[in-house]
């Protein structure tokens, strides 16, 4: 029942793919110049995983396919291209936490030796052996090999390659309120893996000067891993990412674990801000602190289960204290509100603080900006909203917990990069665009996510055009725009794949211009007259597009569009991919319908405009356009 409070804020992912055997080599038993077993054999996808004895320097591993007579020229002159090597850990007193472990990827001999020159460990036959052939080229002859091999030399840089080098702390061994190590010294590249025992620990990054808080931004946390049971089966797992040192501390309040000294360090420096310095700095810390979220910057595991972070709801549906009444739920933050480090955390970070402005500004790309601020709130409402029933309301149960936590992690994404728009436009002094008022035609989850695919495509469609509008006047902008750009793209992709038809390979970029995004979203989503910015576009009336229904991989091939009987002479401009546009006739069929077909080339989703003249490209369709645009979909091809 301990593991209770574990799993109600965690989502199991998703177990570990099928793991192959793990054998356990002991190097340097009972201080003998021995791998222990001497040779091992081993399959594909098996582990092997080298733990060091004291006494005796780790080995450097040869994996070579050449063949063993070889052995002393490799051995002698071949070590720097060829090894793969961890660095020496200096004299142990203890077994070392520290292990190396690497992945058998094919069953070829792999050659295994001590590079410690010190006592020609080496050629005094600590070698090992993994898949050895049992005739010509043995483990025995390449301990005779070794035995008269030149001094034994190791890679440069002594960074680990070619496998994992991982250091184990326990976390609360035996009750105590510690770390074991606390004193970690670890390489760029190594996992620090750290093992829950009993009671109620956390481990979480805070920097040096304000031990026992978490960082204001991008630090770990594993969250709280109440547990009775030993071993727990439960790791927190992070990589140095760096050479700069890392304090970590336990935020367990009750019998402030931090301040009783539950704190360690990854590289402290030796003199300075040692690690003896942080503890004393803990020791007069105020109460201590955790983020919200958990887990973070690092992976937990549970007996092999990945467990990922329930990301919940950042805006709280529940809060009621909210001033914004113009929102159906009302907790989408006003355009240009700071963002709060968990939603950044979810989103995966935070915006830059500068967007390599220019002196000046356009007109042209101010009003592009308030048109994405515009639009970015009409996406957020429906995310937001979205995401809370998905997470708390009636559609809870509908799709998996990972695509729950992808809608969330894309809720927060999209408010960090409307802060592209909004920061820009007060970085120019510029009005931001308020909340309008909204309706969706949402009444199940499949419509939710129509809406939530059919936004994203629209903000594709307004980023390309933007674009291709500001190179020339305000290239600064090219770069945020196309990391929003990719963004939105990717979340088409994802939404596009909840939905319940054959899946397209991927939802196609499609430029429209400006004035046409903006009259979709007023005509489809916007209550009439409630925002308080309204732009200076001229609103085109909405297209109604039907169409016999398509199943399968069946082709749409016509479509009838409904129109105002006075324009008799129209075509379909049919929007697609690569700034393509295609135009097909509008047949009368009677005073307020007419069938168009839809061009054979076409796939995915496309954009059907109703036009009065042909040949226009897609930039130019404002003037030619009649009603529209609406989004179709015509299948794969
Ligand atoms: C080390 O000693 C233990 C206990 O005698 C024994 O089980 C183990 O096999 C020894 N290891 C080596 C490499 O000699
Ligand atoms: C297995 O392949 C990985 C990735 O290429 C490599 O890093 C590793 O060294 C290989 N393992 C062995 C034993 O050769
Ligand atoms: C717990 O702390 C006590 C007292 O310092 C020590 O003797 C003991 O070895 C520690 N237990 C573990 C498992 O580290
Ligand atoms: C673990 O500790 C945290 C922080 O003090 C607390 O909120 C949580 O309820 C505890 N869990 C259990 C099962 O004791
Ligand atoms: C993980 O495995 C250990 C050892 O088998 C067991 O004691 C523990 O209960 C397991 N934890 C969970 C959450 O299943
Ligand atoms: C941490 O290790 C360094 C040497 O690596 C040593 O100087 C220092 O005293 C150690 N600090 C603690 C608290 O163990
Ligand atoms: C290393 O980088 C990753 C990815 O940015 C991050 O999640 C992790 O927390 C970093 N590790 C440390 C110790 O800062
Ligand atoms: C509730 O919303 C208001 C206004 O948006 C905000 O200032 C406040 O922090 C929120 N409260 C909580 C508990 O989220
Ligand atoms: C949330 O669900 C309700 C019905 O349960 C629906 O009316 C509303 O439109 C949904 N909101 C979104 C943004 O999906
Ligand atoms: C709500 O809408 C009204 C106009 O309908 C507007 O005056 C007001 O500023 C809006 N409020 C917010 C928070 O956007
Ligand atoms: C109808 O429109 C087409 C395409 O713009 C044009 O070629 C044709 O001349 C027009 N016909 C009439 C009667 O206006
Ligand atoms: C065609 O549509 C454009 C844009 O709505 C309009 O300005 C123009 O007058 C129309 N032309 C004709 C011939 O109806």
């Amino acid at each position: 029942m301990a593991w209770v409070s574990v799993i109600s804020f965690a989502v199991a992912c998703f177990v570990s793919s099928a793991a192959g055997a793990s054998f356990q080599v002991q190097v340097g038993e009972n201080a003998t110049l021995t791998f222990d077993p001497l040779t091992i054999t081993a399959a594909v996808g098996d582990t092997v995983t080298y733990n060091f004895h004291p006494k005796v320097e780790p080995p450097n591993f040869k994996l070579s396919q050449t063949l063993i007579d070889h052995a002393r020229t490799i051995l002698s002159h071949n070590l720097l291209s060829k090894t793969r090597a961890i660095p020496l850990l200096g004299d142990l007193t203890a077994a070392s936490p520290t292990t190396w472990t690497i992945t058998i990827n094919d069953t070829k001999p792999v050659w295994v030796y001590c590079g410690q020159t010190t006592g020609n460990h080496c050629q005094n036959g600590m070698v090992h052996a993994i898949n050895a052939p049992t005739t010509g080229n043995t483990i025995d002859a390449f301990k005779a090999a070794a035995k008269s091999a030149s001094t034994s030399s190791s890679p440069p840089g002594g960074l680990p390659i070619g496998g994992l080098r991982k250091t184990s702390v326990q976390v609360g061994p035996g009750g105590n309120l510690t770390y074991s190590p606390n004193n970690i010294t670890a390489l760029v590249g190594e996992v620090i893996e750290f093992a829950f025992n009993p009671k109620n620990h956390s481990v979480v990054q805070s920097s040096f000067q304000d031990p026992c808080h978490p960082l204001a931004a991008g630090g770990f946390s594993s969250g709280f891993l109440p547990t009775a049971v030993s071993p727990s089966g439960a790791t927190f797992q992070i990589v140095i990412n760096d050479t700069k040192p890392v304090w970590f501390y336990c935020a367990q309040t009750a019998k402030n674990h931090c301040q009783s000294g539950m704190v360690g360090s990854v590289n402290a420096p030796t003199s300075g801000n040692t690690l003896e310095a942080f503890i004393g700095l803990a020791a007069k810390a105020s109460g201590s602190t955790i983020e919200p979220n958990a887990p973070l910057g690092g992976i937990l595991t549970v007996n092999g289960t990945v467990v990922t972070a329930d990301i919940g709801n950042v805006f709280d549906p529940s809060n009621t204290s909210s001033t914004n009444t113009n929102t159906t739920v009302s907790n989408v933050p006003p355009p240009g509100s700071s963002i709060p480090p968990n939603v950044a955390s979810m989103a995966g970070g935070y915006q830059p603080s500068s967007y390599n402005w220019a002196p000046s500004i356009s007109d042209t790309a101010t009003e592009l900006l308030e048109l994405i601020n515009f639009l970015d709130n009409v996406l957020l409402e429906v995310l937001v909203n979205g995401h809370n029933n998905l997470t708390t309301g009636g559609w809870s149960h509908l799709y998996p917990d990972t695509i729950t936590g992808t809608i969330g992690s894309m809720m927060a994404q999209a408010l960090v990069h409307r802060a592209t728009a909004t920061d820009s436009l007060s970085h120019y002094s510029k009005k931001l665009n308020g909340l309008c008022s909204y309706s969706f035609p949402i009444s199940g989850a499949e419509d939710f996510v129509h809406v939530a695919l059919t936004l994203t495509l629209l903000e594709v469609a307004l980023f390309l055009d933007v674009i291709s509008v500001v190179s020339a006047s305000d290239p600064w902008l090219i770069g945020p725009i196309s990391s929003t750009l990719g963004s939105k793209s990717r979340m088409a992709g994802m939404v596009n794949m909840m939905q319940n038809h054959i899946p397209a390979a991927a939802p196609r970029e499609v430029m429209l211009p400006a004035p046409l995004v903006y009259s979709y979203v007023l005509n489809h989503y916007i209550v009439p007259n409630s925002c308080p910015d309204p732009l200076p576009y001229t609103s085109i009336p909405p297209l109604t597009v039907t169409s016999a229904p398509v199943s399968g991989t069946q082709r749409l091939t016509s479509v009838t569009v409904t129109f105002d009987a006075s324009s008799k002479n129209l075509s379909m401009a049919w929007v697609g991919p690569w700034g393509t546009v295609e135009y097909t006739p509008v047949t009368v069929t009677s005073n307020t319908q007419g069938t168009a077909s839809v061009p054979g080339d076409l796939s995915g989703h496309v954009w059907g405009v109703l036009v009065n003249s042909t040949g226009a490209s897609a930039q130019d369709l404002p003037t030619i356009t009649v009603a529209g645009p609406e989004l179709v979909w015509v299948t794969q091809p």
